[in-house]
């Protein structure tokens, strides 16, 4: 990467670190290697794969995912402070291409209330610890948190300063989510005039959408000489969220026109990323976001619909296969042979074994049985649900639930635990915790529910029900999902996945009590 490239903008994802910072949204180590794999596969410029220091997870996680990294710079977050400089160094290192990007507030409200430091202490300490960054890596990103708060003379000097001990990018935020898009521009521009050694550097934006406004700015920012938008996917992100990459990276290419800028992300991913991720955090998708919300692409009005059925360019500004957007395709009835079922599943990306084959191609009959239209969404879903409890010991065999006003709701479970088959009863507030208790009775643990969420996969009262269940135990957290006609039996078979993932089981000493490994 160098700053001549003065049209390529580069795009610095931070899903996997400001995205997970934001409450409730924190994932496994698995969900964090699936997410920066498609980002890699995207040609995402960058991905900030976590804050090492936060915990041993954050370390394992971000030198986890600089190992498996293939074109992407793996980046890791560092306060100003050499310890986690030093252990975002120990983590990045295993990259191909690894960056250390070390922040310092800048603003005098933060200076005053969170640090109560001088100015030119905080100086001193950008000039430290940017010179401690860059002699572990080449790649130093530093960042001036709560830029657009900051006097700009101020900001100027920080910048130098940081420039001047080596740093690589600079990153202006818009921590609070404050700046209009006129403002955040002028901010680039003075900077990059005034500093004399901006040449030496790439600006980048980070903006959090307070006010709605994080897309705009960033944009804005980039016409202010940026060449760095650092984004996440969907916007997740702390509070009102950061500059949703999908959006981002359409406005570039839709209006290259207006934005004469080049990025290499390529959008065809764009729709199975947003579904991992919001499937990984366990935050739905608004139906009206843009790019990758349900209805992004679904024309209702009968006027639409017709200027659609003339010409799509009457409406469509964008087409949905541009973002990975497949068409709903009925796929099998009950009457559809294997063979059918086999090369449905090559063309939705799916390679199964022949035991894994055989399994779903049963699931699929029985569904077929009890579903009238079985459309791709269907198959996927029941498809990555055999995939996630291949070789699970603890599964669901049946559940009946009684339910209704009369209450108390009451549940009779039988699981399979290690070849034993168990039953158990039990009662709950409503039929779904009356089902998580059977659990409990078959298998006691001390896992508490962190997440329990249902959608439906298709239309229609007879859609399969999509379960996303996350568990906490002893720090360690699991998402979970089941999928089938039954919501009762999708959420059970969740709760059993979540389960397993913690690798709850019976201790030897113990038979009756569980506990997380
Ligand atoms: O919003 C922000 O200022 C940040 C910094 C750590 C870059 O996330
Ligand atoms: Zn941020």
């Amino acid at each position: 990467m160098t700053t001549s490239d003065k049209d390529q903008v580069y795009i610095f994802d931070t899903t996997l670190r400001d995205g997970e910072q934001s409450p409730g949204a924190s994932m496994t180590l698995e969900e964090k290697l699936q997410i920066a794999e498609i980002l890699d596969d995207m040609g995402v410029d960058i991905i900030e794969a976590g804050f090492p220091i936060a915990s041993n997870g954050d370390f394992e996680a971000v030198s986890e995912i600089a190992k498996k990294s293939k074109n992407s710079v793996i980046a890791g977050l560092a306060r100003a402070i050499h310890a986690d400089i030093d252990r975002c160094g120990d983590a990045v290192k295993h990259a191909g291409k690894g960056r250390i990007h070390t922040f310092v507030s800048t603003s005098p409200i933060h200076l005053q209330f969170q640090m109560n430091k001088s100015e030119d202490q905080v100086l001193d300490i950008i000039n430290d610890t940017v010179t401690r960054a860059r002699n572990l890596i080449n790649d130093v990103e530093w960042s001036a948190m709560d830029a657009t708060r900051t006097p700009i003379e101020y900001l100027c000097r920080c910048v130098e300063a940081a420039i001047s001990c080596g740093a690589t990018t600079i990153n202006l935020p818009d921590t609070v989510g404050y700046a209009t898009p006129d403002e955040y521009k002028q901010m680039f521009a003075d900077v990059i005039a005034r500093v004399p050694n901006s040449d030496k550097a790439i600006f980048s934006v980070h903006c959090h959408d307070d006010l709605g406004l994080a897309v705009a700015n960033s944009l804005a920012g980039v016409a202010g000489g940026a060449r760095q938008i650092e984004c996440t996917l969907n916007g997740l992100g702390e509070r009102a969220g950061n500059a949703a990459l999908e959006e981002v990276v359409m406005a570039i290419r839709t209006r290259s026109d207006a934005l004469p800028y080049d990025c290499q992300v390529n959008p065809e991913y764009l729709t199975r990323a947003s579904k991992m991720v919001s499937a990984a955090s366990g935050f739905a998708v608004q139906y009206n976001k843009a790019i990758v919300g349900k209805n992004a692409f679904a024309h209702e009005s009968g006027i639409h619909q017709d200027g659609m059925l003339k010409n799509a360019e009457t409406y469509e500004i964008m087409r949905p296969e541009d973002v990975g957007v497949k068409a709903t395709s009925l796929v099998m009835g009950k009457h559809s042979g294997r063979h059918a079922f086999k090369d449905k599943l090559k063309e939705l990306g799916f390679e199964l074994g022949d035991n894994a084959l055989q399994e779903a191609f049963r699931r699929f009959k029985d569904l077929a049985d009890r579903k009238k239209h079985v459309y791709d969404e269907d198959i996927e879903a029941l498809v990555e649900n055999e995939i996630a409890v291949a070789g699970e010991t603890t599964k669901v065999i049946a559940l009946t639930v009684i339910a209704g006003t009369g209450g108390p709701q009451k549940a009779i479970l039988t699981m399979d635990v290690n070849g034993q088959h168990i039953t158990k009863e039990a009662t709950g507030d409503g039929p779904v915790d009356a089902t998580f208790n059977a659990i409990k009775a078959i298998v006691p643990h001390e896992a508490s529910l962190q997440l329990y969420q249902v959608h439906a996969v298709t239309e229609g009262t007879d859609a399969q029900a999509e379960v996303s269940v996350r568990l906490e135990a002893n720090g360690r957290i699991s998402t979970g999902k089941g999928a089938d006609t039954d919501t009762l039996v999708s959420s059970a078979r969740a709760y059993v996945s979540a389960m397993n993932k913690l690798n709850l089981r019976q201790q030897a000493s113990n038979p009756g009590a569980l506990q997380a490994s």
